[in-house]
């Protein structure tokens, strides 16, 4: 059974021929197409697929030869079966030309008809196999075409994720650069900071006991408050760096944002002017978080004058405050837990995409020499992360600017440093001896200074040991005033010591930046420094007050027993 039928070409001028013909390859159940003539059996040809056709050698137009060449040259008929009948020309030379002329065989009249039709038969065969392989190599073709589209689609595929692959680890690689960079920069302005915040702290307690001293002569006054003025304007910005480098002194307390953001609007207002609207909106039943409050509003201060700046022609400012969940691997760099998020948002210029990657580098700064210092950002940035929190910028050119800060929420469990300095400089008219350790010769001997300007009497030492040599000889010491950062012993480890010595002996600690490493706070009360004279004054007043407090409230053990 064929699965479709294949067309058989017979080319015969004489009707009667091509009818014998028809008769005899009906058997074969083909197609027959008969041709009167070679033009008629060219044109039959070229429109039909022929696979075997049947020529007669003696035709009046065109002979069978010549119709069997012009077959040939056709470049579509190379392999199309040409079969010649004829009853003349059957000579082996004859055969010869007709084999050279592209026959593949040659049948004599008369014709036998089981022989023409086994004869038809084998080429048809032929020609189906022929059609079958054709199909087998396109099939092959089409295959092999859709395996190599595959490849290069799997190829050009794997090539995509090689290239993300390696923005993603220049990315990883850009932002460890720039972490290492900021840490560096980070240690840089924190060393010479804290040795700035020194050197300014002899500077002003110098020029306040000057002050002091010189204080009937107007014209001098005049000049050393100028002086004063410019070595607090240096310690604001060595405070700054040291809030970048995470390292001033925090006293976190629980701090409700609202109220926090409420009570300072009328500040800010009056600050960023009339052509700046504030707006504030605030969540409902928002948790308090643990920060120190006056960062926070210092922090907050930067921001609304950095959108003041962004603003020139006036616009709007909106403080808004929402709880927020963090979980682990949250790619903010905090810890697991709830938060406040505190934001800023303003209608301001925007920041294209290079200020806004360096808008929180130390000292980076467009607003031109003298107008910013470039810490602004940096000491908000710090401030947050070395409150367990942290800050987010988004800004676009022409599009504003909102920077969000994380702050965690009091459940964290921050512990609440002791306040020193907060009571009230009372001066008591009380005369204490107060032993003052500092190994920063200039330091300490300022130090004492003030405090005998205060009325009380100094005794000045330069290292923790020294410090102790002193207590064991004099009983009359009433008072500590200690550096933390001091080589061989720490003023930490010095208040242990002297806790056993004297475990009732008040001690100070003066530092200039957060500067215990974790978990080492002793709870000993602070005092920031560089510090006024007054505040000096009254961080030693209100120790001096406690401890008698304390003392009073110490019933002896043999009176408690006869109670
Ligand atoms: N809200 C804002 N809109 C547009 N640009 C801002 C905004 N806040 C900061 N910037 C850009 O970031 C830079 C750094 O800000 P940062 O507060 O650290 O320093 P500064 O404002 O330039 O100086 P300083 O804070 O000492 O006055 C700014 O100079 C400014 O280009
Ligand atoms: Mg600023």
């Amino acid at each position: 059974m064929n699965d479709k039928k294949v067309n058989i070409l017979v080319v015969d001028d004489q009707p009667a021929k091509l009818l014998s013909y028809e008769v005899m390859l009906k058997d074969l159940d083909e197609n027959l197409i008969k041709a009167n003539s070679a033009n008629e059996a060219l044109e039959q040809l070229l429109k039909n697929d022929v696979a075997v056709v049947l020529i007669d050698v003696c035709m009046p137009d065109l002979d069978g030869f010549e119709l069997a060449s012009m077959i040939r040259d056709h470049p579509r008929f190379e392999r199309t079966a040409l079969i010649f009948v004829s009853a003349i020309h059957m000579t082996d030379l004859d055969r010869v030309r007709g084999y050279e002329c592209g026959a593949v065989d040659y049948v004599p009249v008369p014709v036998v008809p089981a022989l023409l039709q086994a004869k038809v038969r084998v080429f048809i065969e032929l020609y189906r196999k022929s059609r079958e392989l054709e199909q087998l190599n396109n099939q092959l073709e089409n295959r092999v075409l859709e395996r190599t589209a595959e490849l290069e689609r799997i190829n050009a595929d794997l090539e995509q994720r090689v290239e993300e692959r390696t923005r993603e680890r220049q990315a990883a690689f850009a932002q460890i650069h720039e972490m290492q960079k900021m840490e560096s920069l980070g240690k840089l302005t924190g060393g010479v900071a804290h040795d700035f915040n020194n050197l300014l702290m002899a500077v002003l307690t110098n020029l306040h006991l000057l002050r002091k001293r010189l204080a009937t002569d107007p014209k001098l006054t005049r000049l050393i408050d100028g002086a004063i003025e410019g070595a607090e304007r240096g310690a604001t910005l060595t405070k700054r760096m040291l809030a970048f480098a995470r390292r001033q002194e925090l006293k976190p307390e629980t701090v409700n944002t609202s109220d926090l953001v409420e009570g300072m609007t009328e500040m800010l207002r009056r600050s960023l002017g009339p052509s700046i609207e504030i707006d504030t909106e605030f969540r409902a039943n928002l948790a308090p978080v643990s920060v120190d409050p006056n960062q926070l509003e210092l922090a907050l201060l930067n921001l609304a004058l950095n959108a003041r700046d962004a603003m020139p022609l006036g616009g709007k400012i909106t403080v808004s405050a929402r709880p927020e969940t963090v979980a682990a691997d949250n790619g903010r760099g905090v810890d697991a837990g709830h938060y406040v998020c505190l934001a800023v948002v303003d209608t301001g210029t925007g920041m294209d995409e290079t200020t806004l990657k360096r808008a929180t580098e130390p000292f980076f700064t467009t607003k031109g020499v003298g107008k910013g210092t470039g810490l602004g950002l940096s000491m908000v940035h710090g401030f947050t992360a070395q409150s367990g929190g942290a800050m987010e910028i988004r800004s676009q050119l022409g599009c504003g600017t909102t920077v969000e800060l994380w702050l965690p929420t009091a459940s964290h469990g921050a512990a609440e440093a002791p306040v020193a300095g907060s009571a009230p400089a009372t001066m008591g008219g009380r005369s204490y001896r107060v032993l003052i350790v500092d190994d920063d010769a200039l330091i300490a001997e300022g130090t004492a200074a003030i405090v005998e300007d205060l009325g009380h009497t100094p005794v000045q030492v330069l290292s923790g040991l020294s410090a102790l040599d002193v207590l064991r000889v004099d009983a009359d010491i009433d008072i500590v005033v200690t550096d933390h950062a001091m080589p061989t012993m720490t003023g930490t480890e010095l208040a242990r010591q002297i806790r056993q010595l004297r475990p009732d002996l008040p001690i100070i600690l003066a530092t200039g930046y957060a500067e215990l490493p974790n978990g080492e706070d002793p709870g000993l009360p602070r005092l920031g420094k560089p510090y006024k004279p007054e505040e000096l004054a009254a961080c030693i007043e209100a120790q001096m007050k406690a401890k008698d407090k304390s003392a009073s409230n110490v019933v002896p053990i043999d009176k408690a027993r006869r109670a």
